[in-house]
């Protein structure tokens, strides 16, 4: 028997280091950069004037997929300002050997270089849907899950006291449902914050905050295979996600020095951006069928994922 925390990473740490197809038509799940070059570029345009507050500026990017939101951004930045692009360097932290030679194909003659871990750096570090592979503690009424040999859940009284703590500075003591603890996430935004000599975090997931935890009364685990969302997540590979708990992110970033600018809705970032709206109106009056296709694609981003992804932004020594 195992906590479900370690039931989870390995099972994430299996998937995504294992070969075959996870991301995009023949994987088990889309992300934002797969459905729209937009997303990226409208990452660029955002970062573009904090970027250019450094001499040598690096963004670092933590689980870059197939690469293809690296190549939207640095493409954007090389059309925007060659001085910028010139200086620029752009780092991949990526756990899986497949995917990463994904993107040494995809990223072929861009300033990319790979590293095993955060290394520090001036600049920016961001990531899409990576705190969702984090592995979460489950707990409920004093109790934690674990998993038994023949995949049978047994709740047993919490011992961390990390655990106890969480629920205790988050003001979770009293709910009563499953509440998921993500001390995996509050370790990786200390490193993320330890890496950072100066400069911005920006984390886009999907996830929730304290006000909305009790919108998810079991929890928020999902497994994915095929594009579809399994419920027998104890058989069979798939990936395995849990929503981010956004205020925990800021809560537990002070105390790492990383102030929070701000924690946006995808639809709030990506409509306060210049030139996204344009484009979407740019296409609507283009009938032709890639238009169109990138018209419902661009949809997707600002509608059924605009509300349940969100962005945080944060600074650190500056
Ligand atoms: C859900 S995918 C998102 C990929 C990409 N950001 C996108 O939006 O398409 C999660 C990514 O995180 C990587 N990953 C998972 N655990 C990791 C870890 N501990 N360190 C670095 N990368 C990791 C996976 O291999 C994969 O590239």
């Amino acid at each position: 028997m195992r906590s479900f925390r370690d039931f989870m990473e390995e099972r994430v740490r299996h998937y995504y280091t294992s070969g075959g197809p996870k991301i995009g038509p023949e994987g088990d799940f889309f992300t934002a950069p797969e459905l729209d070059r937009s997303f990226g570029r409208a990452v660029a345009e955002f970062l573009l004037p904090f970027l250019r507050e450094f001499e040598r500026p690096t963004l670092l990017e933590i689980g870059a997929g197939r690469g293809l939101m690296a190549r939207d951004i640095l493409e954007y930045i090389k059309e925007r300002d060659r001085d910028l692009f010139g200086r620029t360097t752009y780092l991949i932290c990526e756990i899986s050997e497949s995917l990463k030679r994904v993107q040494e194909k995809v990223l072929e003659g861009f300033p990319v270089l790979w590293t095993e871990e955060l290394v520090p750096i001036e600049g920016v570090i961001l990531s899409n849907e990576f705190f969702d592979t984090l592995p979460v503690h489950v707990v409920k009424e004093g109790r934690e899950l674990h998993v038994g040999d023949s995949g049978e859940e047994v709740w047993i009284d919490i011992r961390d006291p990390r655990i106890k703590e969480f629920l205790r500075r988050m003001g979770y003591e009293d709910i009563d449902q499953r509440i998921e603890v993500c001390l995996d996430c509050i370790d990786f935004l200390r490193k993320i914050a330890e890496s950072l000599i100066r400069g911005y975090h920006l984390l886009i997931d999907y996830g929730y905050t304290s006000e909305e935890i009790t919108r998810f009364p079991e929890g928020t685990v999902l497994g994915y295979k095929k594009h579809k969302v399994r419920d027998d997540i104890y058989s069979g590979q798939m990936d395995l996600s849990a929503h981010v708990n956004f205020s925990a992110l800021v809560e537990y970033g002070k105390d790492f020095g990383l102030e929070t600018v701000f924690l946006q809705t995808q639809r709030e970032f990506l409509t306060g951006i210049p030139g996204f709206l344009e484009e979407l109106q740019g296409l609507s009056f283009d009938g032709s069928p890639e238009a169109v296709e990138r018209l419902s694609r661009m949809k997707t981003l600002l509608i059924s994922m605009g509300d349940r992804f969100k962005v945080l932004f944060q600074r650190k020594g500056l």
